[in-house]
C-alpha cells in the first residue's frame, strides 16, 4: 500500500566527508583551562579531545585563538599568524592540530577578514598619515561639519565611524571601534589576506568558519539612510551586507585559496537567501561549502517576549531545507557564541529542562545538512544572568546597554535585556564536574560558572543513561550510522501545526519521521497515516505506543521513528 508519507524517487548524491561530519564549536576562553590562570587554552582543548571523540565529533571549529587585545574576545586580531598568549604558543597549536588529526578528527579555524584589530600593524601603519602606503587598506573618510561621514550605525551600537584625531579623518568599523574594516576594494589587501589563508592551509588545518563574510563589500559611503524614528545612527545592514559585487571577491578568494585544498568552509552569512545558494554554497560555483544563515535565529529570538512561532520556524527551515536540497548544503545549528542558550530561550529551563533541551536537539539534528553543536549545548547549559552590567565582558552587551540608557531606558529595563540577550550567557565556563569552578579551572575563572554546576555538569550526565548528554551521543551515533540523515530528502509533514514539528527524511527505500512538540503544553497531533515502524529514539522515559492517526504528545516530547 502506498502510504500518505511520500516515497522518494532514486536520489543522486555526491558523498563528501564534510557532509557526513558532526561538528563541535569551541569557544577556547571558556572550554578548559590547563594552566590555572582562569582562562581556557589550547592545551586545555587537547585534554578534552577524548571527551569529544567519545561524543562522536569529527570536526572541531575553534573560535579565534590568534593574537588579540581582546576587545571582542579574539575577533579583533592583531596578528593572524600568532597565538594569543593566554591560549598558549604556536607549539601548543601544532600539538593540538596533531592530536586532533591523530584521532581522525579535523580542525577548522575562524577566519576573520572583514576587519582587523586597530592594533594590527596594518592599521597602525594606515592611521599614521593620510599618505601612508597602507592608508587605503582601511576605509577612511572626511567628516561632515564635526559629524561622521554618514549616519550608519555599527552592529555593536553607536556610529559605524570613529574619528582618528591624528589625521582628523574617520575610519569605518561595522563592529566595535577597535575592529576597523579592511578595504576589500584594495587588491593588496586581498592578496595579503589570501597569503595568510594559504599559510594556515599549508600548515594542514582542515578549513575555516568564515566570520562576517557578507560584510566585506560596502555601498558608497556618501549614502545617508532615512531615520524614521529620528535616531542619529541608523541600522545599516543594507549598506554593508551582501552588496552587489561581493561575489567577485568571494570567487577570487575561493580560486586563490580554498579551491586548492580538500577542506571544509562555512560562511557566516547574515541576510542571504536560498535563491543565492549557488554562488554562496553551490557544489560547483559556491564560494564556500555551507553557510550559517540567521533566519531561524531571528524567530528563536522573538520567543523571548512572545510564545515561539512554531509555524514560522518550520516555514523558515523548510525554505532552507528545500532550497538547498539540489544546490548547496546547510550548516545546522541552534546555538553559537553569539546567541543565548537555546534551552533558556526556546525551551523551558525550569519545568522541562531535560525534555526541552533534547526536543530542540532532535528538532534540528536530523535535518539535511551538517549539524554543529556549540560547547555545553550537549549538556543543556543554561543562561547565566549576572547582577550588574559591570559583571559582563562582551563589548556588544556593554555598548548596547549604555546606548539604551542614553536613549532614556531605565537601568533595570536595560538589564532585563542584557539577561535575555547577552552573548555572555553562552560564554561562561563549561561545567565539567562538581568540583570547585566546575572543573574548568583551579582558580576563579574569567567569567563565573553557572550556579547549578554541582548538578548540571558533564561528569554527572556521562553516568546517566537518560541525560541530555546521553541523548546527544545517541543522536550522533544514529546520524553517523544512517546516511538517510545526511543525503535524504526533507519534508515538513505538518507545516500548519502550532506546536509540533514533524518532518520526514527519506533516502532510497528508507524513511524516518522526526516528531517533536516544541511547547510546554501537551499537543494533539493528527498525521496523514498511522505511524507504523520502529521507535528509534525518544526523550520520554516511559513512551506510550502511538497506534492511531491522532495522538497526544507530552510537553517537549520528541520521537524518532524508522517507518
Ligand atoms: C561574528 C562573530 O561570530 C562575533 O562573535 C563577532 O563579534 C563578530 N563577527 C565580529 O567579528
Amino acid at each position: 500500500m502506498e502510504t500518505a508519507f511520500r516515497r522518494v524517487e532514486q536520489q543522486t548524491v555526491t558523498r563528501t566527508w564534510w557532509k557526513e561530519a558532526i561538528a563541535y564549536q569551541i569557544y577556547p576562553r571558556s572550554f578548559n583551562d590547563s594552566n590555572g590562570d582562569g582562562i581556557g587554552d589550547l592545551r586545555g582543548i587537547i585534554e578534552k579531545l577524548d571527551y569529544l571523540e567519545d561524543l562522536g565529533i569529527d570536526v572541531i571549529w575553534i573560535c579565534p585563538m590568534y593574537k588579540s587585545p581582546n576587545d571582542d574576545n579574539g575577533y579583533d586580531i592583531s596578528d593572524y599568524q600568532g597565538i594569543m598568549e593566554e591560549f598558549g604558543t604556536m607549539e601548543d597549536f601544532d600539538a593540538l592540530l596533531q592530536a586532533v588529526h591523530a584521532r581522525g578528527m579535523k580542525l577548522l579555524l575562524d577566519l576573520v577578514v572583514n576587519h582587523t584589530s586597530d592594533e594590527h600593524p596594518w592599521f597602525v601603519e594606515s592611521r599614521q598619515s593620510i599618505d601612508s602606503p597602507k592608508r587605503d587598506w582601511y576605509i577612511w573618510r572626511d567628516g561632515q561639519g564635526g559629524e561622521p561621514p554618514n549616519n550608519w550605525a555599527s552592529i555593536f551600537g553607536g556610529s559605524a565611524w570613529e574619528l582618528d584625531p591624528e589625521t582628523n579623518q574617520y575610519y569605518l568599523h561595522v563592529f566595535s571601534k577597535k575592529q576597523p574594516d579592511l578595504n576589500w576594494e584594495n587588491g593588496d589587501v586581498r592578496t595579503a589576506v589570501y597569503d595568510m589563508v594559504n599559510w594556515w592551509l599549508d600548515k594542514g588545518i582542515d578549513g575555516f568558519r568564515v566570520d562576517a563574510i557578507s560584510h566585506i563589500k560596502k555601498k558608497p559611503t556618501d549614502t545617508m539612510l532615512p531615520s524614521p524614528d529620528g535616531k542619529k545612527y541608523v541600522t545599516a545592514f543594507s549598506m554593508y551586507s551582501n552588496i552587489d559585487g561581493i561575489h567577485e571577491y568571494l570567487q577570487e578568494m575561493k580560486r586563490k585559496t580554498f579551491a586548492n585544498y580538500d577542506i571544509m568552509t562555512v560562511g557566516e552569512t547574515n541576510g542571504i537567501e536560498p535563491e543565492a545558494a549557488d554562488l554562496w554554497m553551490g557544489a560547483d560555483n559556491g564560494a564556500m561549502n555551507m553557510a550559517f544563515h540567521f533566519d531561524h535565529v531571528d524567530i528563536m529570538r522573538q520567543s523571548r517576549l512572545a510564545p515561539l512561532d512554531v509555524v514560522e520556524l518550520k516555514r523558515i527551515f523548510d525554505k532552507w531545507q528545500q532550497g538547498l536540497l539540489e544546490t548547496g548544503w546547510n550548516a545546522l545549528y541552534i546555538e553559537n557564541h553569539d546567541m543565548v542558550r537555546a534551552v533558556s530561550l526556546v525551551g523551558d529551563e525550569n519545568h522541562y529542562w531535560r525534555e526541552s533541551a533534547t526536543a530542540l536537539g532532535m528538532m534540528y539534528f536530523f535535518m539535511h545538512g551538517t549539524p554543529f553543536i556549540y560547547q555545553g549545548q550537549e549538556i543543556g547549559m543554561k543562561n547565566v544572568p549576572l547582577p550588574s552590567i559591570h559583571d559582563y565582558d562582551d563589548v556588544a552587551t556593554k555598548n548596547e546597554y549604555f546606548e539604551r540608557i542614553a536613549n532614556g531606558m531605565s537601568e533595570i529595563d536595560s538589564m532585563q535585556q542584557v539577561w535575555g540577550t547577552s552573548r555572555d550567557n553562552v560564554r561562561t565556563p563549561i561545567q565539567w564536574d562538581a568540583s570547585p569552578h566546575a572543573g574548568f579551572s583551579t582558580v576563579t575563572p574569567w567569567m563565573p560558572v553557572h550556579e547549578e554546576y554541582e548538578t548540571l555538569n558533564v561528569e554527572a550526565q556521562a553516568k546517566d543513561a537518560h541525560s541530555i548528554l546521553s541523548f546527544y551521543k545517541t543522536m550522533i551515533r544514529l546520524r553517523r550510522a544512517e546516511e538517510t540523515f545526511t543525503y535524504g530528502s526533507y519534508r515538513d509533514v505538518l507545516p500548519d501545526h502550532r506546536q509540533a514539528f514533524v518532518y520526514e527524511r527519506a533516502f532510497e527505500d528508507k524513511r524516518f519521521l522526526i516528531v517533536t512538540n516544541l511547547t510546554a503544553n501537551p499537543a494533539t497531533v493528527t498525521l496523514p497515516d498511522v505511524v507504523t515502524g520502529t521507535l528509534v529514539l525518544t526523550n520520554e522515559l516511559d513512551p506510550e505506543p502511538i497506534d492511531t492517526e491522532t495522538f497526544l504528545l507530552k510537553p517537549f516530547e520528541a520521537r524518532l521513528y524508522r517507518l
